[in-house]
């Protein structure tokens, strides 16, 4: 179930607030300039659908956001236990880090964590399929797909290289819960 978890900067053992609201959540987000949204997202997709298809059923939506927040390109990213490399791949984002762009996810498929540092808190966003979530350029933020990850996501690009990561040399994310899907109440 997504869910919304807010705790102070310097403990991550108690949270603040705890929500599983779709409205409350996207309601503490907006104050701090995070886009939250559901979007219907209970097209069943076929373990062998391709990224076209994902796009396909999705086409409205994503036309929106693309207009709404100047997105150019859009692409799907599906990530499983089996992915090449998957360890790999989790470690790239699970320290502190920002773009030069909004990242902008929707799920489709699956779940994973973003941890928001601001304002003096963080913000852990578990997404699920039909979570829209975008971080603004420039805020400190990292991404968990948990140890054995399955998601699957359409991200949105202003420029090809608007992925790229730059760490922000802050440790917080070693002191905050890892995501754990079979584990969500002790996060
Ligand atoms: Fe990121």
């Amino acid at each position: 179930m997504s869910e919304l978890t807010v705790y102070l900067e310097s403990d991550a053992r108690r949270p603040e607030l705890r929500t599983t609201d779709p409205v409350l959540i996207a309601g503490h987000l907006v104050h701090s300039g995070i886009l939250y949204e559901r979007w219907a997202a209970d097209t069943p997709l076929p373990a062998s659908t391709d990224g076209g298809d994902v796009l396909r059923v999705y086409a409205g939506p994503i036309a929106r956001l693309k207009e709404a927040r100047g997105f150019r390109a859009v692409d799907v990213v599906r990530i499983t236990p089996r992915t090449e490399n998957v360890a790999t791949l989790r470690a790239k984002f699970l320290d502190e880090h920002i773009h030069d762009e909004d990242e902008a996810r929707f799920f489709v498929e699956g779940a994973a964590a973003f941890y928001i540092h601001l304002e003096g808190r963080v913000f852990r966003v578990v997404c699920e399929a039909g979570d829209l979530l975008s971080i603004p350029a420039g805020t400190p933020h990292w991404f968990d797909m948990g140890a054995s990850p399955r998601f699957t996501a359409i991200r949105f690009f202003g420029r090809p290289d608007g992925w790229v990561a730059s760490p922000t040399g802050d440790t917080i994310a070693a002191r905050f819960p890892t995501f754990d899907p079979d584990r969500m109440e002790t996060a």
